[in-house]
């Protein structure tokens, strides 16, 4: 079998997607225990040499409410060590001040601060109300873009919550609003359990849109919970979004939301968005290489379809 799919583009689709890998962040932040540092700083690596355009690296918040992640600082140290300001252009996530300032001490010049379009997502996640997350972020956001660093801001349950249920277009609408309008460049749109349909992407979309807010200001977040992931691209794409957040793997979820599992598995979006001759920089094979290597670190295969169809030696 071929390692790639037959090239047969769909005429009205974007010819060119960024690729926004999060695995070694939302991938490992799930993982029951914590991955050692080198193996992430490898990790982080080989998706760099794989062609991922964005990886972003790890998270700067409370070390005991994601002790995965507690050695940010070691791995950002280490990465700079080898990498150089290549490091430093690796996106990390602060939820507030405090981990604002941890990534300024080590120069990093991206940040993302991550919202709730819920109010008990923000209780669980974040220990603050719907509306008093804000008064977190406000402070965040504008201290970085004052010194010229680029933040990313994601609307977590943007199409169902565990514990509410649906959530209204125009909540997430209004949640990601207030985001953009304390500064933020572009805002990620995350179905953070995976429940999202292609109707519902769409729609969603669209209500930015007519809210004002351009496709290219745009990220689309999908989970696989229910295999929806990719269909779900596709409805992006039709709406002309081009930046779509994947986890190399499919590794992910979110510890304060049990029931979100793997992330779209960079693999299979990028065998997908091959076969539509969307361009995307990736090399799939090192990709692939890439997980099955991680997949023996963890000691369990990844759930990608396209990792199992393709994966063979690390
Ligand atoms: P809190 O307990 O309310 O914090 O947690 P606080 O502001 O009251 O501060 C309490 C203490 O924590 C203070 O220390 C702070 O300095 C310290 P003390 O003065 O008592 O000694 N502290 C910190 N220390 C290190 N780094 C920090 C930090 N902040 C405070 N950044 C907080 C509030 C936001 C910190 C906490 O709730 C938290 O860390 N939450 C993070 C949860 C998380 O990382 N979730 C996963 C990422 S989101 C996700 O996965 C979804 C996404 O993928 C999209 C999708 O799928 O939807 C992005
Ligand atoms: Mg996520």
């Amino acid at each position: 079998m071929s390692a790639l799919p037959m090239v047969v583009p769909e005429p009205g689709l974007p010819t060119k997607v960024t690729i926004y890998e999060v695995g070694p962040r939302d991938g490992l932040q799930n993982e029951k225990t914590s991955v050692p540092t080198p193996v992430k700083a490898e990790f982080v690596q080989r998706l760099l040499q794989a062609g991922l355009p964005i990886v972003e690296a790890t998270s700067f918040v409370h070390p005991k409410w994601v002790p995965q992640l507690a050695d940010a600082a070691e791995l950002m140290t280490g990465l700079t060590a080898d990498l150089g300001d290549r490091a430093r252009e690796l996106p990390v996530l602060v939820p507030n001040e405090r981990g604002l300032d941890r990534a300024v001490e080590l120069g990093m010049r991206h940040v993302a601060v991550f919202a709730s379009a819920t109010e008990t997502f923000a209780e669980k996640n974040l220990n603050r109300t719907l509306e008093s997350q804000f008064e977190m972020f406000a402070p965040t956001v504008a201290r970085a873009v004052a010194q010229g660093m680029d933040v990313r801001g994601y609307v977590s349950m943007c199409f169902g919550d565990p514990w509410e249920g649906a959530v209204p277009v125009d909540q997430v609408v209004a949640v990601g609003k207030r985001l953009l309008d304390l500064g933020v460049g572009q805002l990620s749109l995350g179905d953070t359990i995976g429940v999202a349909t292609a109707g519902h992407v769409r729609a969603l979309v669209q209500a930015f849109v007519a809210a004002g807010v351009p496709t290219d200001r745009l990220a689309l977040h999908f989970h696989d919970t229910y295999g929806q992931a990719l269909t779900n691209v596709h409805a992006g794409l039709q709406e002309g979004v081009t930046t779509y957040d994947a986890s190399a793997g499919g590794l992910g979820g979110c510890p304060y939301a049990k029931s979100a599992t793997g992330n779209l598995a960079t693999e299979d979006l990028v065998w997908f968005l091959t076969g539509l001759g969307i361009e995307h920089g990736v090399d799939l094979a090192a990709v692939v290489g890439t997980s099955t290597w991680m997949a023996g670190q963890l000691g369990r295969p990844s759930p990608s379809a396209v990792v199992r169809a393709l994966g063979s030696a690390g």
